[in-house]
């Protein structure tokens, strides 16, 4: 074994940066054994840098995270500070300065990976970041390496926690979503400001970072389709569970039947309660892959929190080291196919509409006839009358997202149409 340590850089010491140093303290000996050279922590960023952090030497530790990655004795930075800047400045530094870089920033990552990992290629260095995605669970490096020998048609899953737990709440108790919210923030499942999960953009940066991966394209952030989970209501679970279903917010990657195109989104949908995504309980994540040879795939675990963060970490640093003790990098970007990302309107799926209407003769045909001319087939309905009111729900055949848009556009027109109460995608079958 070597005995010269490489040298590791961590950005940022917060709820992942401080598991990370914990663990390259605690693992030293098994680390230095799997590498075959020991690794030492050379310098720590932050921010604040009179704030107690247990186990770090103070000496380590700066607010200049700059000169740290410039000081060129550097050969892995970590970088988990998250947030576009300083961190993309910071990583394009380290490589300048002939550090590898292992990063857990998916927002970055889904902004900018292409112009990181040119930066990577330009100076033979490695970036790995298989943190960025669902945590803990290993999958970014299975669609890279492990399949990179097989086609992978779709990647469907459940990337955040925070939107799973408020979700699985209103499933298993009847609470609204604010409860359900309230409920996640006092536990420490939801930040104060909650908007990047229940929008849906943490799902949106992660469902780019797996199509691109998945699919050998590229897939940015602006082409994923992206919807929220705000509006789903205590009614949407009691709807979802006549049909044996239930709400979970899915990210889903899909390669267009002749191969040619590729769509990624991210929005609720009712899914099967038969469906392995439906028993996806709390704030655990989990990713079906579906590819040509291998069939289906399940990733499942937790997809946040410092410890499993930092175990994701880890394994990148290791992989990282090995590399640059054997003169090499692992596989960079992998975008050759070049594919087109269709728009949401060409999404081909089925949905549960609710309507409110008129509980009168005809009002049935009337919006049969809406659907027809639209070409979106109708499944099932069922209606409930009250007060000379009533409810609709129409479950459809598989129709692009376009039809139905129209389709309800129509429907909002027709007097005896009262309301669109809901639309929900159904999804997993
Ligand atoms: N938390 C999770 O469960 C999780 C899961 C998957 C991926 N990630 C990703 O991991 C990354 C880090 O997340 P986190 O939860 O650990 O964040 P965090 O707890 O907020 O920690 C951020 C760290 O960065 C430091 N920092 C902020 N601005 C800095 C600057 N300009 N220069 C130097 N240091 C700076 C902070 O310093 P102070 O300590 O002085 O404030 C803090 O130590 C993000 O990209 C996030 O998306 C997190």
């Amino acid at each position: 074994m070597r005995t010269r340590p490489l040298k590791v850089a961590l950005l940022g010491c917060g709820v992942v940066g401080s598991e990370v140093a914990r663990i390259m303290t605690t693992h030293a000996d098994d680390l230095a054994a799997r590498i075959g050279a020991p690794v030492e922590l050379a310098g720590v960023a932050v921010r604040r840098p009179s704030r107690v952090r247990e186990g770090i030497d103070p000496g380590l530790v700066t607010t200049d995270a700059t000169a740290l990655v410039k000081r060129g004795d550097i050969d892995v930075v970590v970088e988990v500070i998250g947030g576009i800047e300083p961190a993309r400045s910071l990583i394009t530094t380290a490589f300048e300065h002939g550090a590898s870089v292992v990063s857990a920033n998916k927002a970055l990552l889904a902004q900018d990976g292409a112009a990181l990992h040119a930066a990577a290629v330009e100076h033979g260095r490695d970036l790995y970041y298989e943190a960025a995605v669902a945590g803990a669970i290993p999958l970014i490096r299975p669609l890279r390496e492990s399949l990179a020998g097989d086609k992978v048609n779709r990647v469907l899953g459940i990337v955040n926690g925070t939107t799973n737990f408020i979700l699985d709440k209103m499933d298993s108790t009847g609470a609204g979503y604010q409860e359900a919210l309230d409920e996640a923030t006092a536990l420490g499942y939801a930040e104060a400001d909650p908007t990047a999960d229940v929008e849906g953009f943490d799902a949106a940066a992660k469902a780019a970072i797996l199509a691109g991966i998945a699919f050998h394209t590229r897939v940015r952030l602006d082409d994923v389709y992206r919807e929220g989970m705000t509006e789903v209501t205590a009614a949407d679970f009691r709807s979802a569970k006549e049909m044996g279903c239930t709400i979970k917010l899915l990210a889903i990657c899909e390669r267009s039947k002749d191969g040619a195109s590729v769509t990624a989104r991210v929005h609720p949908a009712m899914i099967p309660l038969s469906h392995p995504l439906a028993s996806v309980r709390g704030a655990y994540n989990a990713v079906f892959v579906e590819s040509d040879a291998a069939g289906q795939l399940m990733f499942y675990g937790p997809g946040a929190g410092g410890s499993p963060t930092a175990s994701a970490v880890l394994g990148d640093l290791v992989a990282v080291c090995r590399n640059r003790l054997n003169g090499a990098t692992g596989p960079g970007e992998s975008a050759y196919a070049d594919l087109t990302v269709s728009p949401m309107g060409e999404v081909v799926t089925r949905y549960h509409i609710s309507l409110d209407v008129a509980d009168k003769p005809g009002v049935l045909a009337q919006v049969a006839t809406v659907f027809a001319e639209h070409g979106v087939s109708i499944d099932t309905v069922r209606q409930q009358g009250k007060d000379g009111e009533a409810s609709l729900v129409v479950v459809t055949h598989r129709a692009s997202d376009a039809s139905l848009s129209g389709t309800v556009e129509a429907l909002r027109n027709l007097d005896t149409v009262r309301g669109v109460a809901s639309i929900m995608r159904v999804e997993g079958e």
